[in-house]
């Protein structure tokens, strides 16, 4: 284990000296270096902040020469290679990253000096800052997942959530920011479910559309991704994911719209997988018609690591930007493009339109007006501050499951408290892949994971935040920590005790597809535990859902995700009742695979060279709790379930047609005598039917309430939610008629309804 005291990091902002002629250029191997000369500000209008972002990109952009729009729009691997491993198929690449990349970084475009356009230093992702493999990763704050935080049901923890990563990424010399992380939950295996934001497209737009205003608040740009259809990660380079124009609308790229409107992000990363045919990347429909036609997106579209194919189709049909070379078979947007332009295959204007996308980003999210430093020196990012802003993202998104007979909070009765598994003794588990933050202390439970050398998404990495340290500065009661590897031993430990707390981990990352059970023994172990003694409460570390065969022998459960840097501190004070837990599902955790659209996930992550299809259009737009709905499903636990150690009242439901738009008001009460949190959930659903499914959650709110307090709540359904959207005329159309609107606990678990009645009415493609 290695031990790391507080970061030092200082911010340096880069001067831009300006009385040097226009023209001058640093040139270090054939690039331009980040060199600081610039024109006086009569030559250099674009820096003029009273203008608007299209004029400053429109004037900046009849400055450049071809070879700078080019630079612009070719990106590198920010790591030297030799670190890489099974990561995107190229074992044994060596590749030296470009002497100004920040080493062990995702990503680096080099800039234009003599205009002043900075260089684009690209870290992942949406938990923090991430770093690649190798012997100095920079130790940072995680946030819990991404599954966690959407779990809150809170945009202001999103938002401050992502505020503060974003702020340790421009105090680590980033200025672009690859988070944003919105692939829809279709399917409970796909293994990077917890980087993502559940099944629903209103949750996850808005959680991930808040979490990117946070992160761009710091002057940066925050991707979102990865567009689309990256629904699984078996044969993810080369599935063919069939999904038609209406339901693809009305599911996973609803929910970028929302984010991308409610987060307003500089770029958008295209997916790995082929969407009709066509690869992510160089998809017609998906980069071109959809988001920047009928969206009218102004960013720029960059690839996945490896996901470009081509250069022609790629340019024209809609990709801005090549990310990661040497990850792509070709370096498609360098030579070759310019080769593509020469020759006439790839217009000029198309050249302009990508770099116009780039410097667009660059000037609404203030990246040239606000440059980060060139040389990261030393200075501090202030970690106590941040972690509790992880802390309280975690506590918000813990999901109190199952709770009979009030096992929880735990009792101050209890003499004696045991504790097995999960390595709850040394801290928290966190997910792999390239969205790996490393946490600062280090690695408390090294060398698991996958194979030898912990070869990508590995090493499987623990945050050195003990719940059973936690725990112990909490109650006066013996507490006794078993490893949990020997079951029988368990079992007889667990005998003895007041209450059991035994942990389950499931690890997932990105690169493979994750079975709905636990790791190791866990589900045994769960098992046995829980018919020894009915006092257990199960405390579950999982990317996603899982099946929990031994549940109805569990006194407790608690999801508390991968719960980041704070994570043992978070779970120890839900424990213990410090905190009211308030997070709710975000996705359905279904009773058998039996339930799900595909019971067998298509493809064989054993032949990465096969190229399946996979039918989306089975369930359509009915992802989730709408497909269950739709089919009546007893599912385990449903989406939006989530308990309280309080009880919450709802009354005087009404909705009303204001302003054209469908609103509803009610009142939450807290009637219990503990404060707390809780989030009211408004289903609509049209009487006479004719949706996908016969509901869609239409709004939520997340209300703070002290015991006995109540507050009314009025939301309002955005009306691409109470339509079909229709493909020839590229409209959303709410049919005339009575629709419920319901007040509900959870997708199931309703407490009240009113009808309304809706005259025909017709919406644009962006829902105005
Ligand atoms: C992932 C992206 C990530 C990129 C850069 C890819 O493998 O799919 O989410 O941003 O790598 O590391």
């Amino acid at each position: 284990m290695r031990l790391y005291g507080k970061i030092g990091l200082m911010l340096t902002v880069t001067t831009l000296a300006f009385g040097a002629p226009l023209g001058v250029r640093a040139q270090d191997a054939g690039h331009a270096a980040q060199a600081t000369m610039l024109a006086p500000p009569a030559q250099t209008p674009w820096l003029n902040k009273s203008l608007s972002t299209e004029e400053r990109t429109e004037l900046l952009l009849k400055e450049m020469t071809q070879s700078e729009k080019l630079t612009l729009v070719f990106g590198h691997f920010g790591s030297d290679g030799e670190w890489l491993n099974t990561r995107g198929d190229i074992p044994g690449l060596k590749w030296t990253q470009p002497a100004e990349s920040r080493p062990q970084s995702a990503g680096f475009v080099y800039g234009v000096p003599r205009l002043g356009i900075p260089n684009q230093w690209q870290t992942d992702a949406g938990i923090g800052v991430a770093s690649q493999r190798g012997p100095n990763p920079r130790l940072r704050t995680a946030l819990p997942s991404g599954i966690a935080t959407a779990a809150t049901w809170d945009r202001k923890l999103a938002h401050d959530g992502g505020a503060m990563i974003g702020r340790e990424a421009r105090l680590s010399g980033f200025n672009v920011h690859l988070a944003g992380s919105l692939n829809t939950n279709r399917d409970p295996r796909n293994g990077r479910t917890f980087e993502y934001a559940g099944e629903d497209p209103l949750l996850a737009g808005v959680m991930v559309g808040e979490q990117i205003k946070g992160i761009q608040s710091n002057n940066i740009i925050s991707t979102i991704k990865h567009l689309a259809f990256n629904n699984q990660e078996t044969n993810r380079f080369t599935i063919d994911v069939r999904i038609d124009d209406t339901p693809a609308r009305m599911s996973e790229l609803l929910a970028f719209q929302i984010g991308i409107e409610v987060g307003n992000p500089g770029s958008v990363m295209c997916s790995y997988n082929i969407v009709n045919g066509q690869y992510g990347c160089e998809n017609q429909w998906l980069l071109t018609e959809v988001l920047k036609q009928d969206w009218g997106y102004k960013g720029y579209v960059m690839s996945d690591w490896g996901a470009t194919h081509s250069t022609i189709p790629a340019a024209n049909n809609g990709l801005d930007q090549q990310s990661g070379w040497p990850f792509d078979k070709g370096p498609y947007f360098k030579g070759p493009l310019k080769e593509a332009l020469d020759n006439g295959h790839v217009k000029p204007e198309r050249l302009d339109d990508m770099a116009r996308r780039i410097l667009w980003a660059m000037f609404e999210t203030g990246v040239i007006d606000n440059p980060v430093a060139q040389e990261i020196t030393e200075g501090t990012i202030d970690l106590e501050a941040h972690a509790k802003i992880t802390q309280a993202d975690a506590e918000g998104g813990i999901v109190l499951l199952k709770n009979e007979r009030n096992l929880l909070p735990l009792a101050a009765t209890a003499k004696k408290i045991v504790v097995i598994g999960g390595h709850a003794d040394k801290g928290v588990i966190s997910g792999g892949g390239s969205s790996q933050v490393y946490g600062v202390g280090g690695n408390p439970v090294e060398g698991l994971g996958l194979g030898p050398g912990n070869d990508f998404p590995g090493p499987l990495t623990y945050y050195p935040d003990s719940p059973v340290a936690a725990l112990k500065a909490r109650t006066s009661a013996e507490v006794v920590y078993h490893d949990g590897a020997d079951i029988k031993a368990a079992v007889s430990a667990a005998r003895g005790a007041d209450v059991v707390i035994v942990f389950g981990t499931q690890w997932m990352g990105e690169s493979f597809d994750a079975p709905l059970k636990l790791d190791g023994n866990g589900d045994d172990l769960i098992a046995a535990v829980a018919k020894a003694n009915k006092k257990t409460v199960v405390v579950l570390q999982t990317g996603g859902p899982v099946l929990m065969p031994w549940l109805k022998d569990a006194g407790a459960v608690i999801e508390a995700w991968y719960p980041g840097t704070r994570g043992g501190t978070a779970i120890a004070r839900v424990l213990t009742g410090e905190v009211n837990p308030s997070g709710r599902l975000p996705l359905t955790f279904i009773a058998s695979e039996s339930q799900l659209p595909r019971p067998v996930l298509d493809g064989d992550i054993t032949k990465p060279d096969l190229r399946p299809t996979t039918n989306y259009n089975i369930e359509g737009a009915a992802v989730g709790y709408r497909w269950h709905d739709k089919h009546g499903h007893k599912v385990l636990f449903p989406f939006g379930h989530g308990l309280s150690y309080t009880q919450f009242t709802y009354s005087g439901l009404t909705s009303d047609v204001v302003d054209g738009r469908l609103t509803a008001r009610f009142t939450v009460t807290n009637s219990g005598v503990r404060d707390g949190s809780d989030v009211p959930q408004i289903y609509v659903s049209p009487v006479g039917g004719g949706w996908e499914a016969p509901k869609r959650l239409g709004a939520f709110d997340k209300v703070h309430l002290k015991a006995g307090e109540s507050q009314t709540v009025s939301v309002t359904v955005d009306p691409r939610l109470l339509a079909n959207y229709d493909s020839a005329s590229k409209t959303w159309n709410i049919a005339a008629g009575d629709y419920e609107v319901k007040l509900n606990r959870s997708a199931t678990d309703q407490v009240a309804a009113v009808r309304v009645s809706l005259p025909a009415q017709k919406y644009d493609v962006n829902g105005k």
